[in-house]
């Protein structure tokens, strides 16, 4: 990156946290979150005992990449929030096995996570061609149509971190650019014992207060912020009437957050909580119904025993 696109980086970074710090209640656009160490963090969070998120979707993908193969026949990957691309790794030896040359387009605003992603993939299977974005999900968009014959794979139930208006505008995005007739593949987590969620996102470890703490961590580097992190607290709860868990920063003293690129501060409160991050736990039909709104058709869930995590295969359907 040059100075100057450092420059517009790190305004475009001050000017969000402005804007989700001036509101009521207080919040941050969780894409921060996502650095180099950020994606570091998010791997590690990955492997604790108690985010069982990416190891049962994992397995799905294991059982079932064959099928999903058969189902789409050959088309483009296209992967949004790729990160480790780990476990999108089982597709691409299915699509590979049939295949004598497969592409790949993983997109992620981590240029760190992108590089080491698409470097693994390209080193474990060499039939695979990589082409990285790096970039939030509206870069990848345009290219949908000229990609076409292709599948847009979306895992991890990132799809959960989006509010209310955020997903209605990217299923209505993803329909209006996908051409009939293509695929979407989504991962997406499951309502279930509220005890076993909770406990996911507060890992004993400490990874998942440390990931929360990273965006201060990042103020205080590209913004020149001056927080004390370690008087800010990681408080992530389920919220069962929004069927979602609520991570927040909670300051444990009185803090200035000084926005460097701006010249302006804002002041924090102790006990004051900032939303860092939702992440919606969904049920099959209503996400089912949901979807159909925007047009997709539901041609196959993939799920593991004790139906934790889902997998769904949905399509544009090709005009009459
Ligand atoms: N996409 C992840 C999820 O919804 C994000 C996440 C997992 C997360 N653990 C976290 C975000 C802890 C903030 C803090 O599961």
């Amino acid at each position: 990156m040059s100075s100057n696109q450092a420059d517009v980086a790190a305004r475009e970074f001050a000017t969000a946290v402005m804007i989700g710090l001036s509101d009521h209640p207080r919040w941050l656009p969780c894409r921060f979150l996502y650095d180099e160490r950020g994606s570091r963090l998010f791997d590690a969070i990955c492997e604790t005992p108690e985010y069982y998120l990416t190891r049962t979707e994992s397995s799905i993908l294991a059982a079932s990449a064959a099928d999903i193969r058969d189902l789409t026949g050959p088309v483009t990957l296209i992967e949004l929030g790729s990160g480790s691309s780990r476990k999108t790794g089982h597709l691409l030896a299915a699509y590979s096995n049939h295949a004598r040359s497969v592409h790949y387009v993983p997109v992620d605003v981590s240029e760190a996570a992108l590089r080491t992603g698409s470097a693994a993939m390209s080193v474990a299977y060499p039939a695979v061609r990589v082409t990285g974005i790096h970039g939030t999900y509206d870069a990848a968009f345009p290219l949908l149509g000229e990609l076409s014959p292709a599948m847009l794979v979306f895992l991890g139930s990132t799809v959960g971190n989006f509010n209310q208006t955020e997903a209605a505008r990217f299923w209505s995005d993803v329909a209006a650019h996908l051409v009939p007739g293509d695929f979407v593949l989504l991962g997406v987590d499951l309502v279930k014992d509220p005890g076993l969620i909770t406990a996911a996102y507060n890992d004993v470890a400490g990874h998942s207060a440390e990931f929360t703490r990273n965006v201060f961590h990042r103020m205080n580097r590209e913004l020149g912020a001056g927080l004390d992190l370690g008087q800010i607290d990681h408080v992530a709860g389920y919220n069962p009437e929004w069927q979602r868990i609520e991570i927040f920063a909670r300051f444990a003293c009185e803090q200035t957050v000084h926005l460097r690129p701006l010249g302006r501060d804002v002041r924090v409160r102790a006990g004051e909580r900032i939303m860092t991050e939702i992440s919606r736990k969904f049920v099959l039909d209503e996400l089912e119904q949901y979807l159909a709104s925007f047009g997709f058709e539901l041609r196959q869930v993939f799920t593991d025993d004790r139906r934790w995590f889902a997998v769904l295969l949905l399509q544009v359907p090709r005009r009459a």
